[in-house]
């Protein structure tokens, strides 16, 4: 039992790090995350204006799906952190906005998920607060793409 902790501080984090920085898992992630929540919150904005189930359903799905892989876009970013990011000020707030994102997103998915069970329409303040969401999203895409490609 006293080997867990050491083992995993010394062995599993490193072992992770290493997988992360080599398979560029981070960058490869966030285009989920950037993709289905947009396409969510259009689905359902689009859904209800032309009142189209299939749109609905795609809302659902997609905002399902976000919300199962943006934690570990989230984990990922952690462990893709370098030593040039650290006090830089957009990197800060790109950190800290991405793992309140995870939380947000289980809020609005929670939300969401009730409105699918009744089989009803999204109301306007769902609609207001997942667009919301979806602005934060691209602004944190924009953040982590400024520290990248910023100075190439
Ligand atoms: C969950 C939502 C997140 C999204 C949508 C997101 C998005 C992005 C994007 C678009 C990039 C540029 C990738 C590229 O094309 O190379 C990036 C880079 C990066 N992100 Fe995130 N990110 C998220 C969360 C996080 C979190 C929680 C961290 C935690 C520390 C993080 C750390 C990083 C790092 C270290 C980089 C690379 C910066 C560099 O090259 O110096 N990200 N992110």
């Amino acid at each position: 039992m006293t080997t867990i902790e050491p083992t995993l501080g010394a062995v599993l984090i490193p072992a992770l790090k290493q997988f992360v920085m080599a398979t560029k898992l981070h960058p490869i992630l966030v285009n989920f995350t950037a993709a289905l929540i947009p396409v969510s919150v259009a689905s359902d904005i689009l859904g209800r204006i032309r009142k189209s189930e299939s749109l609905r359903h795609t809302a659902w799905w997609t905002l399902f799906y976000a919300t199962i892989i943006t934690p570990f876009t989230a984990i990922s970013g952690w462990l893709f952190w370098m030593h040039d990011d650290n006090g830089v000020t957009g990197m800060t707030i790109h950190k800290w906005l991405g793992t309140a994102m995870v939380a947000l997103l289980f809020g609005l998915f929670a939300w969401r998920w009730n409105i699918h069970k009744r089989q009803q329409w999204p109301t306007w303040a769902y609609l207001i607060a997942s667009a919301i969401l979806a602005a934060i999203t691209g602004f944190q895409g924009h953040l982590g793409g400024e520290q990248v490609f910023a100075n190439m």
